[in-house]
């Protein structure tokens, strides 16, 4: 399977490239995004870190339970977008991304990232609704899901740090919301 962006390409991610995940995520240019100082949390072991993303997120043996993609530029690997667990009760999901080297940030290369795979989740996953929670030090990240159509919905404070929750609604589900609030607005009109 291979899902084409405008710049990027997604393949899917196997167990062979794990590692590789957990040094991007734990020592590279996109590794304070993902834990530590600004969490107020440790960097992970590759033992815990495997506990977090276990064998479904790149064997495929569990799509509804989370899947994990390697970013393409080109050749290239550059980062990788997961999805987590789907919530069956509302279609509903939650995705996470980096771009590993600052060599390839700000160039348009994550929104592309983020909008292919939602384009995939929408179309082939029948979701409803994609979420994510970045936190309000990371202005670069709300920015791109924002220019991938993701709309900040509220914030909240957790052991003081302030994290900005943002959704972005499937096609379908966006017309469904119209039709429902035109109705209401007519049957207002017509009392
Ligand atoms: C977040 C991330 C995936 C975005 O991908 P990217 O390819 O770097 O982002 P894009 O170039 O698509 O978009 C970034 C936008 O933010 C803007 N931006 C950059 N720094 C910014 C800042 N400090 N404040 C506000 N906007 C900023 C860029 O100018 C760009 O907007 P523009 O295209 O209108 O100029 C990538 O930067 C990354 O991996 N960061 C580290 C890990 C991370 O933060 N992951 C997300 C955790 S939720």
């Amino acid at each position: 399977m291979e899902l084409r962006g405008e710049k990027i390409v997604l393949r899917p991610m196997t167990l062979k490239g794990r590692y590789q995940f957990y040094r991007w995520a734990t020592k590279s240019d996109a590794a304070p995004y993902w834990y530590g100082e600004l969490y107020g949390d440790d960097v992970p072991s590759y033992v815990v870190f495997k506990h977090e993303f276990p064998d479904y997120y790149f064997d495929g043996s569990s799509i509804q339970k989370g899947r994990a993609f390697v970013i393409y530029k080109g050749d290239e690997k550059i980062g990788q977008i997961n999805y987590n667990e789907i919530e069956e009760r509302d279609h509903s999901v939650e995705l996470d991304i980096l771009i590993a080297s600052q060599k390839y940030q700000n160039k348009g290369l994550g929104t592309d990232a983020i909008k292919t795979l939602l384009n995939y989740l929408f179309n082939k996953m029948a979701i409803r609704r994609c979420r994510i929670e970045v936190i309000s030090k990371n202005p670069r990240a709300e920015k791109a899901f924002q220019k991938a159509g993701f709309a900040k919905i509220y914030t909240y404070i957790r052991k003081g740090i302030v994290w900005v929750v943002m959704e972005c609604l499937s096609p379908t589900s966006k017309e469904v919301i119209k039709a429902e609030t035109s109705t209401k607005k007519n049957n207002f009109h017509n009392l």
